[in-house]
């Protein structure tokens, strides 16, 4: 790997991450492999994928592995509950100053933000992470949907953990369990799918701004972690102030926003607005985040410029590209007549090993390894589509099969490099 310093921390005078990582502790996983109950699976999954990737008491550190559900709920006390609205702003920037004031943040994706690709991301430049959205409900509720779907390591922070939740209680106690491994209790207001319009949470919630509101204030009255929010935009720019300054009244520290509304669902079709998140950034006392039209780095820098928000989130593009924060970009952001002399020495099929790597380490269900192996080797396979097909046929993956998948593209002659150039 090219190891020059990425042109963005310069900019920004942060000092690069180290590249290594050693975490020290699992948690959450002390269960044998078993089917996951509580989730939907994907109907066009192998029923296997349902499966963690290996046998977590062959992976754990011998140093101290716990499970989420022995940990008792947090017992401190509650701390927003008689800070005035002024006191409240200053916590909320003193905690996000002691965190580092992370600008360069993976977004919350569900199956896809998981511990190891998280890690992924972490060493190639991303200084916060969320996790995928978690139920609040099944989460209080089921310890083996507790015990596979969140898990984390001493390295992993700071890290944002993110539930859907529409009642107050619930999602209290859910967050309760978490709280002790997290910087900010995330709520998601901003999930745009039927699934979310049948379960009532995410952006559906819009319409129902006094239950959003007994949300956050219950988490900010009640937990010791802050709790931060992440919004779509409303049609209507009043309306999106209103609902951010609602949101930081009510106790929310720190606010990312994604640029479409809640029917702008598809993220290439429509463009992220980003004078809206400006708008609420300049409305706002609290941190507030950018999410939206990220694809390489040029992107952060201007987005950070234009919108002076806090940070930036990266979803899509960070799939394909987890090395996106570092510098490097796919070939579709370099000029043909640029490609020869920017070859970052580092291309997808690297990545994917590290991220297989990390998968040994820290095992997750097999649907997640799956969906980043065709994320990180799209271009490839649409080179050398039976291989693609070899993979989609393979009902029972194992780590030997992904190692030699890669061996053989390989040996085919694939390389797509990423490039990397100073700008
Ligand atoms: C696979 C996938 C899963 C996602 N899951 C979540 C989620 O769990 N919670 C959430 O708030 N947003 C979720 N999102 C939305 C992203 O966090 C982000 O807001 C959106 O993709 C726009 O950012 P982008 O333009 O960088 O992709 C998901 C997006 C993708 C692509």
């Amino acid at each position: 790997m090219n190891k020059r310093k990425p042109f963005l921390f310069s900019l920004l005078n942060i000092p690069p991450k180290p590249l290594f990582c050693n975490p020290f502790s699992l948690m959450a996983l002390n269960q044998t492999q078993t089917q996951t109950q509580t989730r939907t699976t994907h109907p066009d999954l192998p029923p296997n994928d349902e499966l963690l990737c290996s046998n977590p008491q062959q992976n754990q550190d011998e140093q101290s592995c716990s499970s989420l559900s022995d940990t008792p709920p947090s017992q401190i006390g509650c701390p927003g509950k008689y800070l005035s609205g002024e006191s409240r702003v200053e916590r909320a920037w003193a905690h996000w100053t002691k965190l580092g004031r992370p600008k360069l943040i993976v977004a919350p994706m569900v199956d896809n933000s998981e511990l190891p690709f998280r890690m992924l991301c972490r060493k190639y430049g991303a200084e916060a992470a969320y996790t995928p959205m978690l139920h609040s409900r099944i989460f209080t509720e089921n310890e083996k949907y507790r015990n596979q779907e969140f898990t984390t390591c001493k390295e992993d922070r700071p890290l944002f953990v993110q539930f859907c939740a529409n009642d107050p209680d619930v999602l209290l106690e859910a967050a309760r369990r978490v709280e002790p491994y997290c910087d900010y209790v995330d709520i998601n207001l901003g999930c745009p799918q039927r699934i979310a319009r049948r379960g009532n949470y995410g952006a559906f919630l819009m319409d129902n701004l006094p239950l959003v509101k007994s949300l956050v204030e219950k988490l900010a009255l009640n937990l010791s972690v802050p709790v931060s929010c992440k919004i779509r935009v409303f049609p209507n720019l009043q309306d999106t102030l209103k609902y951010a300054k609602m949101l930081e009244d009510a106790g929310c520290s720190l606010l990312a926003v994604h640029g479409r509304t809640r029917d702008e669902k598809d993220g290439k079709k429509f463009r992220a607005d980003w004078n809206a998140i400006k708008a609420v950034k300049n409305a706002l006392r609290i941190p507030v985040l950018a999410n939206g039209n990220i694809r390489h780095i040029d992107d952060v820098r201007n987005c950070l410029e234009e919108t002076e928000a806090d940070g930036v989130l990266s979803a899509e593009s960070l799939l394909e590209n987890p090395a996106l924060f570092a510098g490097f970009r796919t070939a579709d952001w370099v000029a043909d007549d640029e490609k020869e002399n920017l070859d970052g020495k580092l291309d997808q099929a690297d990545l994917l090993l590290e991220y297989l790597k990390l998968c040994e380490r820290y095992p997750v269900p097999w649907r997640m390894i799956r969906a980043h192996v065709h994320k990180m080797l799209g271009d490839w396979f649409r080179i050398q589509p039976h291989v693609r097909e070899d993979l989609n046929a393979q009902s029972r993956l194992t780590f030997e099969f992904l190692y030699s998948l890669v061996d053989r593209l390989r040996e085919l002659g694939v390389r797509i490099p990423l490039y990397q150039k100073d700008t």
